[in-house]
């Protein structure tokens, strides 16, 4: 196994109790995993590893990930458009801003 040059780190809202409530849940993360996947592979993007976290302490702005190592959050990840935006920013290095958690 190598390991991946970023890592997408998305929210799926889950509690310690092991159950996935809250915004980013209720907002589609688990579509948006497989959405993100499958775009990272359209784009030969195969150094980008996708993983589900527990809440991110961001929920008024889910849906909700993070790119590593670039310790870029975005919120609102809840179209194509910003799917898009968080690809694009990974490709360009460069983070897009109407996304971005500051
Ligand atoms: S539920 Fe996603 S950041 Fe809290």
């Amino acid at each position: 196994m190598t390991k991946p040059k970023h890592h997408v780190l998305l929210c799926a809202s889950f509690r310690m109790n092991g159950m996935p409530q809250g915004v980013c849940a209720k907002g589609g993360a688990g579509q948006l995993a497989q959405r993100l996947q499958e775009d990272l592979a359209d784009r030969g993007l195969a150094d980008v590893a996708v993983s589900c976290t527990s809440c991110l302490g961001i929920c008024d702005r889910g849906p909700a990930l993070v790119v590593y190592p670039e310790n870029w959050w975005f919120g609102h990840i809840d179209s194509e458009e910003a799917v898009d935006a968080v690809i694009d920013s990974i490709e360009a290095g460069s983070p897009a801003p109407e996304y971005l958690v500051t």
